[in-house]
């Protein structure tokens, strides 16, 4: 097997993976979240923040991934800087949260940074020795921007950013995620591993049982899925895309499509979907809207009419908006996993569903669970600088997410408490539907243990 090869390096029996089957060590032990916390977390690029978060010169953000803080800082110039955020005296942080500053000044004793990281002031200099203060600039961490987020490493010596992203940036490219704008940001934790919370996102085999309102026309029916509507379904597909992947959407003949002909169905759709599941905008609300009663003209399928009426309406709105084909689309919607742990969920062009997961501590079973929406904006709004306040809940209850996150959030759950039986021996996958969460380990196997990145053909 190919895991225990040679020089490939070798995987403990207790995580070792086999065809379609992740044990749940993986996911239930407190040593290999060691790991991951020391291994992966610090040598794979993670997404930080979005840049307009920190658009204003002065404004800073700090980062928190597995008890490590980091300052994100955009100086008097304009430049982005990130440093460790730790005081060069003893070690104390030096900002936390995020807002607006002239300069980093210690809480402790007072040193003072400039934010461009040089030293500013210390106070009673010459009761310190010559090597002590030969340099105290603040440290620096790797960074990189694409797509609108600036990204971190915490390794010695990472590789580029664009080398980890790729073949990512490729297929996202014309959905403009570096245009849009955060509209809303919401942490909370879950009784769960970070990993399952990711994996809830990460097929829609789950989507007929999980969101039956989903896959019939009355949307606002919730009861148990019959078999008929279990296997009423589209086929969904895992693709590799080198250290990531993504899952589509591929409707079969004659099921229920999400791009009907009948547009008052269409209309019911985005109006749910809207409310209940944040992928498509209060722009196609409207649109949505003004849809009903209407009929698809005779030379054109459901998709392309919504689509041209769709452009229109985006440009009215005062969004800049680059029309996409057909094949364009197909190429780039999907549910994309960006490794280790962010997914960035494109149902539709002009509106992204972004989930981040980290560990929380050193438990296993909780995660802290961020999700967020971004959006195309009217020009007008683009240019001020975000005020979204991210919000935080300690428990998922605490906020009612909508009729589909909140199912999700109960399948979590429901995955931890029952896969911690020790009858559970590991997650049995679907080699067509749920492959995402098969390579996301096979990728892990790199950073925890020095496998080979596995080889993968990319799809598309
Ligand atoms: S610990 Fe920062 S100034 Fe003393
Ligand atoms: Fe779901």
């Amino acid at each position: 097997m190919r895991q225990s090869d040679g020089d490939h390096g070798v995987v403990p029996d207790v995580y070792r993976l086999s065809p379609a089957f992740i044990p749940r060590s993986r996911y239930h032990s407190a040593d290999y979240l060691k790991l991951e916390r020391e291994q992966l977390f610090t040598n794979t690029w993670l997404a930080a923040c979005r840049m307009e978060e920190v658009e204003n010169p002065g404004s800073f953000l700090e980062f928190d991934v597995t008890g490590r803080s980091i300052l994100i800082v955009r100086d008097g110039d304009g430049e982005l800087r990130v440093f460790h955020n730790t005081c060069r005296h003893r070690g104390t942080r030096l900002a936390t949260g995020r807002g607006r500053t002239g300069k980093l000044i210690c809480p402790f004793h007072g040193w003072r940074w400039n934010l461009d990281g040089s030293i500013n002031y210390v106070l009673d200099p010459e009761q310190f020795t010559a090597s002590c203060l030969d340099d105290l600039t603040l440290m620096k961490v790797p960074f990189g921007t694409w797509g609108g987020w600036i990204f971190i490493n915490l390794g010695d010596d990472p590789e580029p950013l664009d080398e980890y992203l790729d073949p990512l940036p490729n297929f996202l490219e014309l959905l403009e995620l570096d245009k849009m704008r955060l509209r809303w940001s919401r942490t909370t934790r879950v009784r769960c591993n970070w990993k399952h919370s990711l994996d809830a996102f990460s097929e829609a085999y789950h989507v007929a049982q999980s969101h039956p309102q989903l896959v019939r026309k009355d949307h606002e029916r919730t009861n148990p899925p019959t078999l008929r509507e279990l296997e009423n379904r589209y086929a969904v597909e895992a693709q590799p895309l080198g250290r990531h992947s993504r899952w589509q959407f591929r409707p079969r003949p004659g099921s229920y499509s999400r791009l009907t002909d009948d547009l008052d169905l269409l209309a019911n759709r985005i109006e749910y979907v809207a409310r209940a599941g944040f992928t498509f905008m209060e722009q196609d609300v409207e649109l949505a809207d003004s849809l009903r009663g209407k009929q698809v003209p005779e030379n054109m399928t459901g998709r392309q009419y919504f689509l041209s009426l769709r452009a229109d309406h985006m440009r009215r709105s005062g969004i800049e908006w680059h029309e996409l084909s057909e094949a364009e689309l197909s190429r780039s919607e999907g549910n994309y996993l960006c490794y280790p742990n962010m997914i960035i969920d494109v149902v539709t062009q002009g509106v992204a569903l972004i989930h981040r997961a980290f560990p929380d501590g050193d438990d296993p079973e909780s995660c802290l669970f961020e999700t967020s929406v971004l959006q195309l904006q009217p020009e007008e709004t683009r240019e001020h600088p975000s005020t979204v306040e991210p919000e935080f809940y300690d428990d998922w209850r605490d906020f009612d997410w909508g009729p589909i996150l909140n199912q999700d959030f109960n399948n979590m759950e429901q995955m931890a408490a029952g896969g911690r039986s020790s009858a559970f021996l590991g997650h049995n996958i679907n080699t067509v539907q749920e492959m995402m969460l098969y390579y996301a380990h096979e990728t892990a196997d790199h950073y925890l243990f020095g496998a080979p990145l596995p080889e993968r053909k990319v799809v598309g």
